[in-house]
């Protein structure tokens, strides 16, 4: 990678003050350790629900509070900022189909509390969308104008989230973006990935695949995703915009179990089955149309998802 672009792709965030909602999570965490890098004040503002305050407590220039995006009370107390990266969210889906009520109260209202935060503070902020508004979009990949068809109230609830953000766009002329995520993946993930992981180390004979397995996924790095996040405030090319943020490829989950088994080494071992049952939500496809964001945010996701399933094997001590 060019150094240059390294060091400078975030000087233009020096001296501002930031503020991360669900910072503690996987994403959150991993963007604040980015932005701590050189000396900023940020804030991680977490009700810890899933997030962890070891993820961020030993970072540089980090003010953890705890508190929960739902009392709007403390979130308006809180520093005058002047930016928000907002990630705080219920982001299990299946959860979301048994708690839609929760679910909309973290993701909706919690928004748009953190919404009227950015208003009182006359704040920049990036919101955290999904790939989930699309449901199961008719076009493949999916670009940005394709429309909102949500398929669980995860998605919809995140649909009312960017909504609200278009209104406080336009109605109080903040300055926002909407940032929609495939599947993000990496250190501290969630998700298909680790479950694989995690079984074939109890049990390296047999592989279970919650579903058919015939569901397929565009799969991001998380580190990617923290620089097109960082991008996305530079300049006012993102503002009142929305980008779709994934690799711009799909695999289907079989294929996955097939590549991690592969590059374990244990094809001839273990033997791969299905529940083929899905789950309530849950979406057949997703890829992504990433030109936009290519294009206006000069951002193209570099990390592939085969190199860093080897590391994780490397790291994990696996395939010997
Ligand atoms: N991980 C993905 O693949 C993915 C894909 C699409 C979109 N997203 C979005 O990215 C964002 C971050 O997701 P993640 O994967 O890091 O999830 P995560 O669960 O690891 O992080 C969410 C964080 O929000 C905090 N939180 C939850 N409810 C809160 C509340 N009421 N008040 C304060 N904090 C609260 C949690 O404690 C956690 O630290 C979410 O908005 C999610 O919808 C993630």
């Amino acid at each position: 990678m060019n150094i240059g672009f390294v060091v400078n792709f975030m000087t233009h965030l020096d001296g501002k003050k930031i503020f991360v909602t669900g910072g503690a999570g996987f994403i959150g965490s991993h963007l604040c350790a980015k932005l701590s890098s050189s000396s900023r004040k940020l804030t991680v503002y977490d009700n810890l629900s899933s997030g962890k305050v070891e993820n961020v407590k030993h970072l540089p220039n980090v003010h953890f509070v705890k508190g929960d995006i739902l009392d709007l009370k403390k979130l308006r107390s809180q520093e005058k900022t002047d930016l928000i990266f907002h990630l705080a969210a219920q982001v299990v889906v299946p959860y979301s189909m048994e708690n839609p009520i929760i679910d909309f109260e973290t993701n909706a209202r919690g928004t748009l509390n953190v919404l009227e935060k950015a208003r009182k503070d006359d704040a920049r902020l990036v919101f955290a969308s999904t790939a989930a508004v699309y449901g199961n979009p008719a076009k493949l990949p999916t670009s940005e104008d394709y429309g909102f068809n949500p398929f669980s109230c995860y998605g919809l609830s995140k649909v009312v989230g960017e909504e609200y953000c278009d209104m406080y766009s336009k109605q109080y002329g903040l300055d926002i973006t909407i940032m929609r995520f495939a599947n993000v993946y990496g250190s501290r993930c969630h998700g298909v990935i680790n479950d694989f992981f995690d079984k074939l180390m109890r049990n390296p004979e047999q592989l279970e695949i919650i579903g058919t397995g015939l569901q397929s996924r565009d799969f991001v790095h998380v580190s990617d995703i923290v620089e097109a996040l960082i991008l996305s405030t530079k300049g006012r090319t993102a503002i009142g915009k929305t980008y779709n943020l994934g690799y711009g490829e799909t695999i289907q989950i079989i294929d996955l179990a097939k590549l991690i088994i592969k590059l374990l080494n244990l094809s001839r071992k273990t033997a791969i089955s299905t529940t083929n049952t899905s789950w309530h939500g849950d979406v057949k496809t997703i890829w992504f149309n990433i030109n936009k964001a290519k294009k206006e945010l000069n951002w193209t996701p570099k990390i592939t998802l085969e190199d860093t399933l080897k590391e994780m094997i490397s790291e994990r001590r696996l395939g010997k």
